[in-house]
């Protein structure tokens, strides 16, 4: 017997060295590697692998028992723990690897999973402002940087990018997204996990990416966290699931699933998401991880008696690792042995674990992913600070300048005053989802614009107004002093006599974000206020606002003279913040997002379904019988797509080469832009489709194109893109993507609703 044990060690461990040995070829190669140790596992290791425990030492959710690092040490030492979370750090998994490694019978590596969101030390924008720029060659670097920083740091999976579609500034998640457009949305979310993942998980800096939350997390009622989620098939296909169908195709390593419900069954227990769609039509091999918990909530939730039925419900479902639920952990074994659960689900998420783990290389050098010198190299690097302050500048959304108050003549003598705490804040630009980002470290406006403003500008600050949480923010982490208007006074005074205001309002980091929901989206405490005296006293006012979300301030749009819209945009903040404003960079965002004008509004966004009484300017506006608001307009403050430049840019003679063609022509379109402004800029060029008559009927636009161009002052550009049948089809009722013939709008303009249409019939 013993003998016989012995003999199948030997075995065992020369399979696993030759495993190694061989390194990443194929993917043909990964699977034989991964049939031979799945193998040599028994039920224990099996289970083991499914399992993914946070670090001793941190967080980011309800710890379900509390004190347990060291029993945590031993049941990596005995393959019970397949992967880490929030274990970050060379050292720190380098002595967890070694754990796994070294003491577990197979000694089969462990996964480090990590939120890196927005960057790893050196903080890129949040992602919804990074979205503003849609630039992807500047969004897949930023990635890239923090897949950097995050595999010297020993961490080999991320999980992000997150890709929920969300059309409600209430829910605090936005601003880890891309936005409201499924389209936009999939360019960007590729563009991340490219940038983690690059195009070979083997590469030195690559490190797994995860798409999430899978699905519809973004469409939970009212934008209250973790809430019901209540959309339809139509919804389902043509807005939540493109981005994550792109990721998938893109060859995303894992996905996450969510803590909503999905059609009565949470996302977790969900086999029509993850099984019939992700695993089945869309052929994903990767792993899927459930949210923190999320296994153990199907209780909550009221879809699970206890926790075994729990564990049995979401493996079937294809939820291949549990995130701190302890279900798999605790039941998976007797369920397999009492063949409640069958083998054969065990061995599939088994699989898709034992599969990444070998793409990233770790059966070849199991700590590959972690290297102390590189930590101080490349962490919060030059290099990687000047990156930072590239995408920031580019994520910038110029909403208003009248009279051209910007940039600022910096070659004029004038005296500037920068009023607004946040002016001063070196920690909310950091925003939230900061993973090792050093807190108070970003460059402040402030120090931003003294350090770039040279010596013609004399610059003087009051802070003016507190950023106190108002009286309805019940967030423990937000505690912020009242605000007295003790500040008031000196802020008005420095208006009166300064040329120019740079008057800075917002919100902290931490009011967006995970379990940062709120009903009313204005900016808290007395800063709209202070804004009111301050144009009283001069009117040359600029505003600038640093927030997580989409904010509703109608008076401020209004009567503010010119309006920067800056989101948290990471360690480089106050120097981007200042390229744009001394005019050194030509602000290029564009909205990722619609800006509502009213919170009633909500959810509004620009590619909605027509109704049957669209209201409309040419019809009596006493008549009521139309779709309106008896109060409000049905329009938004700002449209998706909108934003402006320094310059101004002409878009003329549009052309449609052919105003017919069959299903599988092709056409171009082709319009020329043009710099008629006094400033060298960029534009991003948006092309959106209407399918005029359509069953299922369809959105009344859909981005299906952008170019962001750069045109020098005069110069012009005929931009073209091609229309084929893929630019113009849907999703139907089964999920399969079709374009039928009929009548379509195809339109090209600067944002969703200043556009130029030319008609395209589809034989
Ligand atoms: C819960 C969040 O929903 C998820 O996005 C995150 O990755 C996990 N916590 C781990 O921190």
């Amino acid at each position: 017997m013993k003998i016989l044990k012995i003999l199948s060690l030997i075995i065992l461990l020369v399979n696993i060295k030759s495993a190694r040995s061989q390194g990443l070829a194929t993917n043909r190669m990964i699977e034989q590697k991964v049939d031979s140790v799945l193998k040599l596992m028994n039920l224990d290791e099996k289970v083991g692998q499914l399992v993914l425990h946070t670090g001793f030492w941190e967080f980011t959710g309800p710890i379900p028992d509390g004190n347990r690092a060291s029993s945590e040490a031993d049941k990596i030492k005995s393959g019970k723990i397949g992967s880490m979370l929030n274990v970050v750090g060379a050292m720190s998994t380098y002595n967890a690897q070694k754990m796994a490694v070294e003491n577990s019978r197979l000694g089969i590596p462990l996964l480090f999973g990590y939120d890196v969101i927005h960057g790893f030390k050196t903080m890129f924008p949040i992602p919804l402002a990074e979205s503003a720029s849609w630039d992807l060659d500047y969004i897949r670097l930023s990635a890239e940087i923090a897949a950097k920083e995050t595999a010297v740091s020993g961490v080999n999976w991320t999980f992000a990018p997150m890709m929920d579609i969300s059309r409600d500034p209430r829910w605090g998640r936005g601003m880890e997204g891309a936005g409201e457009d499924p389209y936009l949305a999939s360019k960007i979310s590729v563009a991340r996990v490219k940038g983690f993942q690059s195009d070979n998980l083997a590469n030195r800096f690559s490190i797994a990416a995860t798409a999430k939350h899978f699905a519809a997390y973004g469409f939970i009622e009212a934008g209250r966290e973790y809430n019901t989620v209540e959309i339809s098939n139509h919804t389902l296909h043509n807005i939540v699931l493109p981005p994550f169908k792109a990721a998938v195709d893109a060859g995303v390593a894992s996905v996450m699933n969510s803590f909503s419900d999905f059609w009565g069954i949470p996302a977790t227990a969900n086999s029509y998401l993850q099984r019939d769609l992700l695993k089945g039509k869309w052929g994903f091999d990767g792993l899927v991880v459930s949210d923190w918990g999320s296994i153990a909530e199907i209780m909550e939730h009221g879809y699970a008696e206890d926790l075994a039925d729990a564990a049995k419900v979401s493996l079937e479902a294809g939820s291949d690792v549990d995130m701190e639920s302890a279900a798999y952990e605790t039941q998976l074994k007797s369920l397999v042995e009492k063949g409640v659960v069958s083998m054969d689900f065990l061995d599939d998420a088994v699989r898709r674990v034992l599969r990444i783990k070998f793409a990233l290389g770790l059966f070849d050098d199991p700590y590959r992913y972690g290297n102390a010198e590189e930590e101080q190299k490349f962490l919060l690097s030059d290099v990687h600070l000047k990156a930072s302050r590239e995408v920031a500048k580019r994520s910038i959304v110029l909403l208003k300048n009248e009279s051209n108050l910007l940039p600022i003549n910096a070659e004029k003598k004038q005296k500037i005053a920068v009023i607004g705490k946040l002016a001063e804040d070196k920690d909310s630009p950091l925003g939230n989802w900061r993973a090792k980002a050093v807190s108070n470290s970003a460059v402040s406006l402030l120090e931003g614009l003294k350090e770039n403003a040279g010596s013609n500008l004399t610059i003087n600050y009051e802070k003016g107004y507190e950023l106190t949480s108002g009286d309805r923010i019940f967030s423990v982490n937000l505690t912020f002093a009242a605000d007295d208007g003790a500040g008031f006074k000196n802020a008005i005074s420095l208006a009166k006599k300064s040329d120019l205001v740079l008057y800075v309002m917002g919100e902290d980091a931490l009011q967006s974000g995970e379990g940062r929901s709120q009903v009313d989206v204005s900016l808290k405490g007395r800063q709209v206020e202070l804004l009111k005296k301050v144009l009283e006293v001069n009117k040359n006012v600029i505003v600038i606002l640093m927030n997580g979300r989409p904010v509703i301030e109608p008076w401020v749009y209004e009567n503010a003279p010119a309006i920067l819209e800056v989101w948290h945009l990471g360690s480089q903040a106050g120097n981007a913040i200042a390229d744009v404003l001394l005019g050194k960079y030509n602000p290029s965002g564009k909205l990722p997002v619609t800006i509502p004008r009213h919170a009633g509004q909500i959810p509004i966004y620009y590619n909605y379904l027509q109704n049957g009484r669209p209201f409309d300017k040419n019809r009596d506006p006493k008549f009521v019988f139309w779709s309106h608001y008896n109060d409000e307009k049905n329009s938004p403050q700002y449209p998706f797509g909108y934003g402006l430049s320094y310059t101004s840019f002409s878009y003329t003679d549009m052309k449609l080469e052919k105003d017919t063609i069959g299903l599988s022509d092709t056409v171009k379109v082709h319009v020329t832009i043009t710099n008629n402004g006094n400033y060298d800029g960029e534009e991003i060029v948006q092309l959106f489709i209407r399918d005029v008559v359509a069953k299922p009927m369809r959105p009344v636009k859909e981005l299906r194109g952008f170019n962001k161009i750069s045109l020098k002052k005069g110069q012009s550009e005929r931009v073209s893109f091609e229309i084929t049948e893929k630019t113009l089809g849907s999703y139907g009722f089964d999920g399969n993507y079709s374009t039928k013939p009929g009548l379509f709008y195809i339109m090209i303009g600067s944002n969703s609703e200043d556009v130029q249409l030319k008609e395209l019939t589809i034989k």
